[in-house]
């Protein structure tokens, strides 16, 4: 008999379709209702209208910023992505000028980043649909002077142009400082007449430096800039016009990047398992049928397992998804020693193999305790750990349930780098679960007041700290800090993975044979 999705799934992902039905609205009605007035699309129309008839558009992080700013800064003023334009796999990051003028907060700066990254990785190249007012001022001290801020960003763009990576930006409104930044250290620029101007000081910061007087228009509209100054390529009358001048742009790339067909033909699971939601954990304290949910998610349900009988808690499993080769490694318990260094065995395979790794995080840690410790589970843990940071395959991570611990470095998170991290609606991720948090925090407490506080106020702590653990183990607090690449659905799961993989097929590394040590 097929399992049914619990109650508890179906509510998670009906939560993740409103949410992000809201932030697609942007800045909210008022702004909408002024841009429209202006004779501009809304940022999701102008990608919608790029992309190829019938590609589909996998965003990134769309919940960035979520419920930061007292929620005035939904999606974190940015929508980033990939999607098939003119034929090839592009990058695209494209600014929302109904929230804050498009303007830069941390998150924004992070989002822009973390998408260059990902084109980096997989040889994407960016087109960027500038309608921003530079970095968000109050916030300046957040997103101006450190490496990984807006300067940070074009040192990036400057070095995928630099290594033969296509940087097009189409300009539609009022781009200052950064913003002009964007434009101006494009390969290529377009620029929309009336609306699109580019300059490093708008009027208001030229009449205060300097004190001239001057309109918007005359210092960095469009036809200034492509008939005076040359910072841009091309000045087209409407925004659909400048859509289809970047999509012949595109298409006259030459080779460029193409999606690698897979080497299998693709073959969808079979039915016997249900879909992938079924077996997603909401109870984190239950153990799930991993390899049920694994089934779901591979070519014809089919896994190879490695080593079954050895190191149970850590499933390494070989199979297909879309008709690309992978090696699966997903919890079923805490991680022990034997599970540990099967692992780091597994890894080893798949990297002299060349099959890149999707890791699915469902994990409470590595096991504590005397017998844990005396069978070396520092050192044990710590070879599946260098294994990951060595691996030189492509490595995907999911979110399935918990993300606890240095659990969460063995099965490659964030620190790892791996090319691509979702989660799921019912995930936690934090350095421990609340229960066992506050047990620890008010122990600690005890020990160090020795005796000096009450019953009541050790409660409170106890209260507190599982309150604050609560909060910010919640996938939507993580996402909103862009820990991850956004809160997908289970079920989308699978075609996910199937274009991360598409696109990684390709990617450089270095192919050196390596060892394979017997752990
Ligand atoms: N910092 C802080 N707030 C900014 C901002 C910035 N860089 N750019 C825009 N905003 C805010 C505005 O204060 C306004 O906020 P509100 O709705 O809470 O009042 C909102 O974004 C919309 O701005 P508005 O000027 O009404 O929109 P617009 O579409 O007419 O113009 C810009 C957009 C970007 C051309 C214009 O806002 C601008 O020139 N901003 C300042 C750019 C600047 O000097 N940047 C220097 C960065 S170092």
């Amino acid at each position: 008999m097929q399992p049914s999705p619990s109650a508890e799934i179906t509510e998670l992902v009906a939560q993740l379709r409103s949410e992000l039905k809201k932030v697609s609205q942007g800045g909210g009605e008022k702004m909408r209702r002024r841009h429209k007035e202006r004779g501009k699309l809304f940022v999701r129309d102008r990608i919608d209208l790029i992309l190829d008839p019938g590609a589909s558009f996998l965003e990134l992080s769309p919940l960035a910023a979520h419920k930061l700013y007292g929620g005035e800064v939904p999606a974190a003023g940015i929508v980033t992505g990939i999607g098939v334009v003119s034929g090839q796999p592009c990058m695209i990051i494209a600014n929302d000028a109904t929230v804050k003028g498009g303007s830069f907060f941390a998150e924004t700066v992070r989002k822009h980043s973390r998408a260059q990254e990902i084109a980096q990785m997989n040889r994407l190249p960016c087109l960027y649909l500038v309608d921003c007012g530079g970095a968000f001022l109050p916030e300046q001290d957040r997103v101006f002077p450190d490496q990984d801020h807006f300067g940070g960003t074009f040192w990036r763009q400057c070095q995928m142009s630099a290594s033969g990576l296509p940087q097009i930006s189409v300009v539609f409104g009022g781009c200052t400082a950064g913003g002009a930044y964007i434009p101006a250290l494009s390969d290529q620029v377009i620029m929309v007449r009336g609306t699109g101007r580019i300059h490093l000081g708008g009027p208001p910061i030229v009449k205060a430096a300097i004190k001239e007087e001057v309109d918007g228009e005359t210092l960095g509209g469009a036809d200034m800039h492509t008939t005076v100054s040359g910072v841009s390529d091309h000045v087209v009358e409407t925004e659909l016009e400048a859509l289809q001048k970047l999509r012949e742009i595109v298409a006259a790339f030459g080779e460029g990047k193409k999606l690698t067909p897979p080497p299998m033909l693709p073959r969808p699971p079979k039915a016997h398992d249900g879909e992938t939601q079924d077996h997603a954990p909401t109870d984190l304290k239950r153990p799930i049928d991993m390899r049920a949910l694994m089934r779901t998610m591979v070519d014809e349900s089919a896994l190879s397992e490695f080593k079954p009988a050895y190191g149970a808690s850590l499933i390494c499993a070989f199979a297909h998804i879309h008709g690309y080769p992978v090696g699966i490694l997903a919890n079923d318990g805490a991680l022990f020693s034997e599970s540990s260094v099967k692992g780091a065995h597994f890894i080893e395979l798949c990297d002299q193999r060349q099959i890149p790794i999707l890791f699915l995080q469902n994990i409470t840690g590595f096991m504590v305790g005397t017998e844990a410790e005396r069978g070396g589970i520092a050192k044990h843990s710590a070879k599946l750990v260098y294994a990951v940071s060595n691996a030189r395959v492509p490595k995907f991570t999911i979110l399935v349930g918990g993300s606890y611990g240095a659990g969460n470095y063995g099965m490659c998170g964030r620190g790892f780098r791996p090319h691509f991290l979702f989660s799921w609606p019912n995930a936690r991720i934090a350095t421990m679960s609340p229960d066992v948090a506050s047990m620890v925090v008010t122990e600690l407490r005890r020990n160090s007041l020795k005796g000096s506080a009450s019953e009541e106020e050790i409660a409170a702590l106890d209260a507190k700290t599982r309150a604050q653990f609560e909060e910010q183990s919640d996938p939507y607090y993580a996402t909103a800090r862009l820990w991850d690449d956004g809160i997908i659905e289970p079920n989308q799961t699978r075609d996910v993975m199937g274009l991360c993989l598409s696109l990684a097929a390709d990617s450089e590394r270095d192919h050196a044979p390596r060892p394979v040590y017997r752990m």
